[in-house]
């Protein structure tokens, strides 16, 4: 019969990108969002609207939107912390938008200079505004596991931040192991508490694979109905100059990790290698 559908939500020209040490001309992170555009993603982050003096490697961002060719069918996602994110996010043509909160007070000071309290002012007005137009606005929870400044984060802070965003209007909620530390023990407590709150049907699993754990809690988020995970092309991210530092799980590894469990992902493994690729170069270029 007909295998059932996993999505992968490709975030590499955003969470890859990011964390990048090295300065990438728009004209790379292009190449790389055109060449993903004809792997069958639905769903590819592109930029992030945010300070250049927070994250100056996004600083590119409406050049980026500007500079793709847009595939039908994929919605074009950024990430906005603030109106003024979502504002120019919109001047750009973002298909849809992505806030992000943590469930930790620790990394929410440090992210974003807020408290997990006065972010979610801040995201209110931009899903108020965003209703308005229809366009789609996803919700990101970091650190749901651990924090690298407060340690060890209750399930119960996770379903808080999660059912805040959701209530408010966010599509979907994707749940991020931001440090690459969660267990899938510690992935699958969090989930029991979190579906309580929110389907599954609308969580995604973000995974960075810090500690080589991302497709065992995969598995985790699998066994209790996630059906969207985060991904990035050629496991874009870390540093360069912290030898096994990891970023975000690799979109190929995912995708070959699905396919072996069963499911069906729409893409095609042909140009996903080549996007690896072109991530790889862009990471020792
Ligand atoms: P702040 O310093 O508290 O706020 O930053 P501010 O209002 O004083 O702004 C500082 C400067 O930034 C000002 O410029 C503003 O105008 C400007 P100045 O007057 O000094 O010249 N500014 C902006 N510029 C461009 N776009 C904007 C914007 N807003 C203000 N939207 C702020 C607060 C939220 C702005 C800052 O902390 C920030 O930008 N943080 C973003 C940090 C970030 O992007 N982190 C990475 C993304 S989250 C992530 O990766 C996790 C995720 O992958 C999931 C997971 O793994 O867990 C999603
Ligand atoms: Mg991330």
């Amino acid at each position: 019969g007909m295998s059932e559908r996993v999505e992968i939500f490709e975030v590499g020209p955003r969470d890859g990108l990011q964390n990048e040490a090295r300065e990438i001309p728009v004209a790379e992170k292009v190449a790389l969002v055109d060449c993903l555009s004809r792997a069958g993603f639905n769903r590819i982050e592109v930029a992030s609207f945010v300070s250049p003096k927070w994250v100056p490697q996004m600083a590119g961002s409406a050049e980026v939107l500007a500079g793709i060719t847009r595939a039908e069918g994929v919605r074009y996602a950024a990430l906005a912390p603030n109106m003024r994110g979502y504002e120019d996010a919109l001047a750009a043509k973002a298909d849809e938008i992505a806030i992000f909160a943590s469930a930790s007070e620790g990394f929410s000071k440090a992210n974003i200079n807020a408290s997990i309290a006065e972010s979610i002012d801040r995201f209110v007005p931009i899903l108020e505004a965003a209703r308005h137009i229809d366009l789609p606005v996803r919700g990101y929870v970091s650190c749901v596991t651990d924090c690298p400044y407060d340690g060890p984060v209750p399930p119960e802070k996770v379903a808080e931040v999660a059912d805040r965003l959701f209530g408010l209007g966010c599509y979907e909620i994707s749940l991020g192991d931001t440090i690459g530390q969660a267990t899938p023990d510690a992935v699958a407590r969090m989930l029991l508490k979190v579906r309580e709150v929110v389907p599954a049907t609308r969580l995604a699993g973000h995974f960075h694979d810090t500690a080589g754990r991302a497709l065992a809690n995969i598995d985790a988020s699998l066994s209790l109905g996630v059906r969207v995970f985060d991904a990035a092309a050629g496991g874009l991210g870390g540093c360069p100059y912290a030898p096994g530092a990891a970023g975000n799980v690799a979109t190929e590894a995912v995708h070959d990790h699905l396919v072996r469990l069963g499911y069906e992902t729409g893409l095609d493994r042909a140009v996903l290698d080549e996007a690896a690729g072109i991530a790889r170069a862009m990471r020792v270029g």
